[in-house]
């Protein structure tokens, strides 16, 4: 495991850019297993921006984002795919038909899970996986207690992560209490991961990269995985 400390947002989205750039000038048809929430907004910045350069090439890439909530449409401010459109698909010169999300509105879930894993499957497994991390050791949607073994799944959300990603909501708009998401079993098979995480999570990324593997940290597995790289501010 590699950890690189930065001391600002922008230095980590320049950092973690860099291993994206690396990634598409090594492979440029690679899968990009991508996130969301606040943190990598630095990192689509820099994408973007190296995009508008010609520095970076998506043309050939795919795409597949770690989760999305239940019950929320596309075209919702805050559906992952509205995100990730508005941060970084409208910005970069990738194909929109090759940049993959879990639809929140399927009405069999399980079939839904099952497709995206299949997808996935037939991409060729990630070749570089984004993560983030919750306050609660989160990664993806995996809260803890989530077993390590699970593939793409519906999971209910923690009240801690409901309080946290309320910040985002609308007054009166309340966080959807459900969500699919890549299984750790899923986020565990790609090639190479990086992890970016802010100041506020300092705490928790040291108990998982310095604790016991221990479900209760689902971040904590990615002690077992042989190509990880955290980017943290410090
Ligand atoms: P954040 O979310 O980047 O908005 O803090 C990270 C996460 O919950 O995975």
């Amino acid at each position: 495991m590699r950890i690189e400390k930065v001391n600002s947002e922008q230095q980590m989205g320049e950092v973690a850019a860099e291993l994206f750039k690396s990634q598409l000038s090594a492979k440029p048809g690679s899968v990009l297993g991508l996130a969301t929430g606040t943190t990598p907004i630095s990192l689509y910045d820099a994408l973007a921006g190296m995009c508008a350069k010609n520095e970076i090439d998506f043309s050939a890439a795919n795409t597949v984002n770690l989760d999305e909530y239940c019950g929320l449409a596309p075209s919702h401010p805050q559906s992952y795919r509205y995100f990730m459109d508005k941060y970084l698909f409208d910005r970069i010169n990738i194909k929109k038909e090759n940049t993959h999300l879990l639809n929140g509105l399927a009405e069999d879930a399980a079939a839904e899970c099952a497709r995206y894993d299949a997808l996935i499957g037939s991409l060729g497994e990630v070749d570089l996986q984004l993560l983030g991390i919750g306050p609660n050791g989160h990664i993806g949607f995996n809260e803890p207690a989530s077993t390590f073994s699970r593939a793409t799944q519906k999971v209910a959300l923690t009240q801690s992560t409901i309080d946290a990603n309320s910040r985002l909501f609308s007054e009166g708009e309340s966080v959807p209490g459900y969500a699919l998401t890549m299984g750790i079993k899923t986020i565990m098979l790609a090639a190479k991961i990086v992890l970016v995480a802010g100041r506020d999570k300092e705490d928790i990324v040291n108990t998982a990269i310095n604790g016991d593997i221990d479900p209760m940290i689902p971040a904590s597995v990615l002690q077992l995985h042989r190509d990880v790289t955290i980017v943290m501010c410090v």
